[in-house]
């Protein structure tokens, strides 16, 4: 077993570019996800349950990703072929589409570049991992799950707007945030900031812990 630790994508960091085939066509990764944010995730192989249920769930909330100016892309170390059969598979028994772009990673570079091949976990198959991509092509947020243990939809949702909600206004989000609650208000950089906040509504626990309701839009 590999014990260097590999070099990995960051928080931060500009998303790795690569050339690939996917289930939608040949994809140049820079230029599709160009001006839009982006959740790529892999999973270790097709034809698997756990696997199904998260793909599936990536595909019944596609409507949901749409409307938050998301683009999917999914990845596993499977052929092309593999890929459709699979859709073709889900399709048939589930009536369930996916209808973005699957990587066929059969040689691993991918999965390599963003560290999602895990050789304690296993040699040939990527693990869990998502990564939260933004217009400008930054990496913002990153998950990893193992192999056995499915990831939860709801809070990959709730981080996709928690990261567009703290771009939109400028604030950072508490622990448990969920929308329509209130954000943080970054903290004072002078004694004047310090002073104005004693005047302003902000619901302040100290002066370096401040909220804020947020508007609507
Ligand atoms: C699954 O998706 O069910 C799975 C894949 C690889 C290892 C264990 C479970």
């Amino acid at each position: 077993m590999e014990t260097t630790t590999p070099s990995m994508p960051r928080i931060g960091d500009l998303a790795p570019d690569f050339e690939s085939m996917t289930t939608t066509g040949k994809m140049k990764f820079s230029e599709y996800i160009k001006d839009s944010w982006t959740i790529l995730f892999s999973h270790p192989a097709d034809f698997t349950p756990v696997c199904t249920t998260e793909m599936s769930g990536f595909a019944l909330d596609q409507k949901f990703f749409d409307e938050h100016q998301t683009k999917l892309v999914g990845l596993s170390i499977d052929s092309i072929h593999a890929h459709i059969a699979w859709v073709n598979n889900v399709k048939k028994n589930t009536g369930v589409l996916f209808e973005f772009p699957i990587i066929a990673d059969i040689d691993m570079s991918v999965s390599k570049l963003y560290g999602m091949l895990q050789p304690g976990e296993s040699e040939t198959a990527a693990v869990r991992a998502v990564f939260f991509i933004d217009p400008a092509g930054k990496i913002r947020l990153i998950m990893y799950y193992p192999l056995n243990v499915g990831r939860n939809m709801e809070e990959i949702k709730r981080a996709l707007i928690a990261l567009q909600t703290a771009d939109k206004h400028k604030v950072a989000l508490p622990l448990n945030w969920t929308p329509g609650e209130k954000a943080i208000v970054p903290p004072p950089k002078t004694v004047e900031e310090m002073i104005a906040r004693e005047e302003s509504d902000y619901e302040m626990v100290d002066f370096y812990l401040a909220k804020k309701e947020l508007p609507l839009n």
